[in-house]
């Protein structure tokens, strides 16, 4: 007994009939093969294979193994009716050391991927970055170091000079909050490093390297030009002002630090202040601030959203919280009743429409798209070789119809894009944590379309 019913197509939602479905990936999460065919080292290979970095040991070795079956997960999306697939490419398959040579079976392997999907009717919307940095480039200082921006403006070159004939959407960065902080300061992700004034000069040089890249493929005629943020719906735990405090606080160093840059051309004031008052906002100022805001806003076609959760925050530290949000030290994440996923994130589907609305409101004539939205649950209900994974299918529901009250609003969302297409690397837990709507079976590799993916190719059905 399932608690959701099939939709009848995407309107059935309230969606409009040409809104795009699709689903995310990214290329460490799911490709595997990660020394063949001359691919270079990641700060992500590095990263799990350091003991202790990630749970169970595991790493993207195998992972999905995609590099080999891509015909294969391609003809699965067909079947889930996908209007268009969002995946990654790993810069060290196209370029091993991060700069000079290119490696051409690595490009090989995403113009048979775009080639693949083009004849499936499938849009490939392609992302530049998704977090496996050439390790060369790390031991050269990493996105803490300026370089790092025109290296990543160079490979952004190499890969449309491949693909620009036939890929019109891309996306720079995928959660530039992720790489600098996760990254930099709290080093629970590749490179694990804890440096709080580090992971602020990443944060400058990867938005400048995104305006760099968007610059220079703007030039090589690209289509459609974006980055993907992941922002966070804000409240405070109580109207007492400490907590409200927290709050604009939270929301500074998790949405505003990037969404200030790049929407309205300059860094947020009480951010800086904050981090003035910590010694380090120099860090994130940098010696040109005037120029690298400038880079950072440069026009976008699209922006992209990843939206998992809500934060309700109070004052008051609690010991290590606030390594991932340099200069927040009082700050505590409380939930007020929210049911959580198996990640512990705390579901709110309203917090969607929130975040949709306040970018909204700071770019009005911006597109926007959601680019990651979904939820991991532990998937034990098999019966009959099925997984019924209901708690993902309402999740996707509940998100979707928040997305289309948006759309009712005025908000200009023109697509989603469910994570993931199926189980993958979850980064720091490794294979613990099942996010897919296709369920892979780590021993034999089997792809299984869950119940979630029953529901969401009803939803993508045209009538
Ligand atoms: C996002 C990442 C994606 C995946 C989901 C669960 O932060 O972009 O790779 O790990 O979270």
């Amino acid at each position: 007994m399932t608690s959701i019913q099939n939709p009848a197509g995407r309107t059935s939602l309230g969606l409009p009939d040409d809104f795009w479905l699709g689903a995310a990936t990214a290329a460490y999460q799911i490709e595997g093969a990660a020394t063949e065919d001359g691919r270079g080292a990641s700060i992500w290979d590095t990263f799990s294979h350091t003991p202790g970095a990630v749970l169970g040991g595991d790493t993207g070795d195998v992972a999905c193994d995609h590099y080999h079956r891509m015909p294969q997960d391609v003809a699965l999306m067909k079947e889930l009716g996908l209007d268009v697939y969002r995946f990654s490419v790993a810069w060290p398959r196209v370029q091993p050391t991060g700069s000079g040579a290119v490696e051409q079976r690595g490009l090989d392997f995403y113009s048979r991927l775009v080639d693949e999907l083009l004849d499936a009717g499938i849009t490939p919307w392609l992302t530049l970055y998704h977090w496996d940095l050439p390790q060369p480039l790390e031991d050269a200082g990493g996105w803490p170091e300026r370089d790092t921006a025109l290296r990543f403006a160079d490979y952004a070159r190499v890969v449309h000079d491949a693909l620009g004939d036939r890929v019109r959407y891309w996306t720079t960065h995928n959660e530039p909050w992720v790489s600098a902080f996760l990254g930099y300061a709290s080093g629970v992700h590749a490179p694990g490093r804890r440096d709080p004034g580090a992971s602020l000069r990443a944060v400058r040089h990867l938005l400048v390297g995104h305006g760099l890249a968007t610059t220079a493929l703007r030039e090589a005629g690209a289509e459609s030009l974006g980055i993907t943020v992941n922002l966070y719906a804000v409240s405070p735990a109580s109207d007492d002002p400490a907590d409200q405090d927290a709050a604009r606080r939270m929301d500074g160093m998790s949405n505003r630090i990037f969404l200030e840059p790049l929407l309205l051309g300059r860094w947020p004031e009480d951010v800086l202040a904050d981090l003035d008052a910590a010694g380090i906002g120099d860090d994130l100022r940098g010696p040109t601030p005037d120029e690298d805001v400038a880079l950072a806003s440069t026009p976008l076609d699209a922006l992209g959203i990843n939206y998992y959760s809500r934060h309700t925050v109070a004052a008051g530290g609690e010991p290590g919280a606030e390594l991932a949000y340099p200069g927040s030290t009082d700050v505590r994440f409380v939930n007020p009743g929210y049911p959580v996923t198996d990640m512990d994130w705390p579901v709110d589907a309203t917090g969607l429409s929130e975040v949709l609305e306040a970018v909204h409101a700071m770019s009005p004539s911006l597109p926007l798209y959601v680019t990651e939205n979904g939820a991991a649950y532990p998937d034990d209900v098999v019966a009959d070789g099925r997984v019924l994974d209901d708690d993902r299918t309402a999740y996707l529901d509940a998100h979707l119809r928040a997305c289309a009250a948006s759309i009712g609003r005025g908000v200009p969302l023109r697509g989603y894009f469910a994570w993931s297409l199926m189980d993958n690397f979850e980064w720091a837990f490794g294979y613990a944590k099942r996010f897919g709507l296709v369920h892979v079976d780590y021993d034999t590799l089997v792809r299984t379309p869950k119940r979630s993916a029953e529901w969401y190719a009803a939803l993508t059905r045209r009538q």
